[in-house]
């Protein structure tokens, strides 16, 4: 092993073992090895929230928290926001390459050829309160696309598995513009193959009347890039859950389903509609510093700020920034703008915040570009679940190709009560 180990010396018996460190690791499992006797079940390692554990292996996106840094399959995420459509950013993601021009248009009509939704889909979105939340409807719609595609639990078959990333790539957005137009009380609107997939999708949100739709090409570059930037974001808690119930081989459509109600906490994906709902509250930029007392006083925390890898900024929220400018020069500035950058500025200056390094995140401006899209802030996280299917897709093709991944299982430090009898 040489220098590459860890010698660890157990007081309670003086035994001294050897660990092999391999990138930057050790296996959990050679803790085992490290015990008092025989009926002794070997050490373990207890890591709540799982912050210092890799749980994988995985070459699909690298993010250096302290500098800032996310990359897919080795691309910069700056460089991919600029000069890359999301099918193949999602290509990219997903299959490890950016597409050659003959692979892209395969990709782009199977995709297209997927997007229309079977009516019992759209039955069921129908069949929703008008006021159900967006999330709630695209979660069960989601899992509800396993009882038309049966076949999808043959996860083994890796052209199986192929045909339904496809369909899931494609009837997720349709699935989301069902829910926008069910809240707002509007008749779906069909597929158009000739747009692109972003234009489709703003062509399935917002078209109004027969004629052709054409996307505004500010808006439809905005959302390009905020679906590219929201594309994956490795090990976090909805990539996690898809890995984790993924594991189990179930269909991808429950796993989706499962990794999509993830998102759904505002700790996670929902803090792009908590950080909308706070700017609201907030109202004016003079009633910052007050709001921000609060959140020291720990009466609340400040949505969009904060992230568990990302220490120095989020390279996505600087993207975000930029793009929302864009957006505003054509729909108009908001005052909620101003309000985000007034809390922005006061955060950053702030001794709690900069203690912590608490930094505006991803979630921090993008409701402000859905926003000024027109769109209700509940259907927010929704707009984020899209683009992240494409990620966790990916992560659940990667486990099979992984012959060291199995079923996820972990292990508990048991606290209850040892044995006790009844009467
Ligand atoms: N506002 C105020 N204080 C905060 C915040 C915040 N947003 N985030 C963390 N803290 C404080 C926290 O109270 C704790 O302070 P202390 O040490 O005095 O107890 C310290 O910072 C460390 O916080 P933590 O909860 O241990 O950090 P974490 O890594 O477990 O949580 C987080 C990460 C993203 C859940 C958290 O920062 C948070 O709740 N942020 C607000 C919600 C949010 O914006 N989520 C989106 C995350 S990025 C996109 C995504 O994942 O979908």
């Amino acid at each position: 092993m040489g220098n590459n180990s860890l010698t660890i010396t157990d007081n309670r018996t003086g035994v001294i073992y050897e660990v092999p460190i391999e990138e930057g690791t050790v296996r959990a499992m050679d803790l085992r090895a490290i015990r008092t006797g025989e009926s002794d079940f070997g050490l373990m390692s207890y890591d709540p929230g799982f912050a210092n554990t890799a749980s994988t292996r995985s070459s699909i996106t690298y993010v250096d928290g302290e500098k800032g840094i996310l990359r897919y399959r080795g691309y910069p995420i700056e460089e991919l926001a600029e000069r890359a459509d999301f099918l193949e950013t999602a290509y990219l993601v997903i299959f490890g390459t950016l597409p050659d021009e003959v692979q892209l248009a395969a990709w782009r009509s199977e995709i297209g050829g997927h997007s229309l939704l079977h009516m019992n889909i759209q039955n069921l979105v129908s069949t929703f309160r008008y006021d159900a939340h967006p999330m709630s409807v695209f979660i069960s719609s989601v899992a509800s696309l396993s009882t038309i595609y049966p076949d999808s639990r043959r996860v083994t078959d890796p052209e199986n598995r192929r045909l339904q990333v496809e369909r899931v790539i494609a009837k997720v957005a349709s699935i989301a513009a069902c829910a926008y137009r069910h809240n707002q009380g509007f008749a779906f609107n069909r597929p158009d193959a000739s747009l692109s997939y972003i234009g489709n999708f703003l062509n399935m949100m917002f078209r109004m009347g027969e004629g052709r739709y054409e996307p505004h090409p500010v808006l439809e570059r905005a959302l390009n890039v905020l679906f590219v930037l929201h594309a994956d974001h490795e090990q976090n808690c909805s990539t996690t859950a898809m890995r984790v119930i993924g594991s189990a081989h179930g269909d991808p459509y429950s796993a989706l389903a499962g990794a999509a109600a993830a998102l759904y906490g505002p700790l996670h994906g929902a803090a792009n509609e908590a950080v909308l709902r706070q700017l609201e509250a907030i109202g004016t930029p003079e009633r910052v510093p007050a709001y921000i007392d609060k959140v020291k006083r720990g009466e609340c925390r400040l949505m969009g700020f904060g992230h568990r890898v990302y220490t120095n900024y989020d390279p996505r929220c600087r993207i975000i920034k930029r793009i929302a400018e864009e957006v505003f020069e054509i729909t108009g500035r908001s005052l909620l703008l101003d309000v985000a950058l007034e809390l922005e500025r006061v955060a950053l200056a702030d001794e709690y915040f900069i203690s912590r390094r608490l930094y505006p995140n991803v979630d921090f401006y993008s409701g402000l570009i859905y926003r000024a899209m027109d769109l209700p802030a509940s259907l927010f996280t929704v707009m984020f679940a899209v683009p992240r299917c494409c990620g966790w897709l990916a992560h659940w093709l990667e486990a099979f190709d992984d012959a060291e991944q199995k079923i996820m299982r972990p292990r508990q430090i048991y606290s209850g009560v040892s044995e006790r009898r009844m009467g």
